[in-house]
């Protein structure tokens, strides 16, 4: 063949190439094209083998040539047949109309069903129900911090510095000087700048630290939901019906409450609640530890430093607020021995408590 023929071969194989690639619909075709102009036997191939009948100045120039061709239809035909396997499997998929929503082994036969089902750990289905009491009595739920600063943990809550009842929450701090928070009361003042307006509603769930040794029934790490209440001429008894109406949701029985007084720097006056023990009637068992009641809520009247902090004239406004640990009150519910359980993975309980 002349170096004019190769050339003029070149060029047509080239053109018919593009013109097939255009017109293919389906992985097959590219691979005849394939077959037929790359590869062993093709008449690419048989145009590399003619180049040793040309004189030798021809040869590495139209040699370039033809390699270059080669390069291009090779690439066309990877674009192609990579274009081609996307749209199969794209239409493939369309076709076998997933229900994006079902279990892996619905929409998938090489999945094999599940013989169970997880479920969610007993602290966060407790917050859970927790949060649906409390959003069902209109208060807005809200997620603590894990870390926050000295304002937000101890000054916008009256407690200044040399506060004495610092020490019972100051727990280590980062380099950074925040502090692990040891309640979710430094939510409070955010919140009431948050919200500004009355009625103001709302309720905090979070997870807060302490310096605690920990045993059966005390953990340094645990889970807190508390709540803020604050209107013009808001009292203790609705305070008191508040919390109680929440431990009979929560216990999901009629609950004996009584108050005792309780030092808290940020309410005024501040309280204990107690919840006449549901499990013995207040007769006394383990759940209770034989005393017939159950220590459940710390709450109060928010102190009008407090309110005046988060932007409200304790003259026109009262409130109160409550603390409540989670942890206990699951134990309790569940009647769980050792709180320690409720951080030790292990599956037998995880699937035995709800
Ligand atoms: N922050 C208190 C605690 O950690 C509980 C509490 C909250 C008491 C709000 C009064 C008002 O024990």
């Amino acid at each position: 063949m002349s170096k004019k023929t190769i050339e003029s071969e070149l060029g047509s194989i080239l053109k018919q190439v593009t013109a097939r690639l255009s017109k293919a619909n389906t992985l097959e075709e590219v691979y005849a094209v394939r077959n037929e102009f790359s590869g062993k036997g093709s008449v690419l191939q048989q145009l590399l083998q003619s180049l040793k009948e040309l004189s030798p100045e021809d040869r590495p120039l139209v040699g370039a040539k033809v390699n270059e061709a080669k390069k291009s239809i090779e690439s066309d035909i990877e674009r192609a047949l990579l274009f081609l396997a996307n749209k199969e499997s794209i239409e493939k998929d369309e076709q076998r109309d997933i229900d994006v929503t079902a279990p892996f082994h619905v929409s998938n036969p090489h999945v094999a069903p599940f013989d169970s089902i997880g479920t969610p750990h007993p602290l966060q289905y407790e917050i859970n129900r927790m949060l649906d009491i409390f959003t069902s009595m209109g208060f807005i739920p809200f997620e603590g911090r894990e870390l926050d600063t000295d304002y937000y943990v101890f000054d916008s809550l009256n407690m200044p510095k040399e506060h004495p009842a610092r020490q019972n929450w100051d727990t280590f701090r980062t380099e950074d000087n925040l502090i692990p928070t040891p309640h979710t009361s430094n939510m409070q003042v955010r919140i009431m700048r948050h919200l500004k307006t009355a009625p103001l509603r709302a309720v905090i769930y979070g997870r807060v630290a302490r310096n605690e040794a920990a045993d059966a029934v005390h953990g340094h790490t645990f889970y807190q939901i508390e709540g803020l209440y604050i209107d013009k001429g808001v009292s203790v008894s609705n305070m008191i019906a508040t919390i109680n109406a929440f431990v009979e949701a929560f216990f999901g029985r009629k609950v004996v409450g009584k108050i005792q007084p309780g030092y808290f720097p940020f309410v005024e006056p501040g309280i204990e609640y107690m919840g006449q023990c549901p499990f013995c009637d207040g007769v006394g068992c383990v759940s209770c530890k034989h005393t017939g009641w159950l220590e459940l809520v710390g709450a109060g009247m928010i102190h009008p430093n407090v309110l005046r902090e988060g932007g409200f004239d304790p003259k026109e406004y009262s409130g109160f607020a409550w603390g409540l640990g989670l942890d206990r009150m699951v134990m309790q519910r569940n009647g769980i021995q050792d709180i320690r359980s409720l951080f030790a993975s292990d599956i037998r309980f995880l699937q035995s408590t709800i």
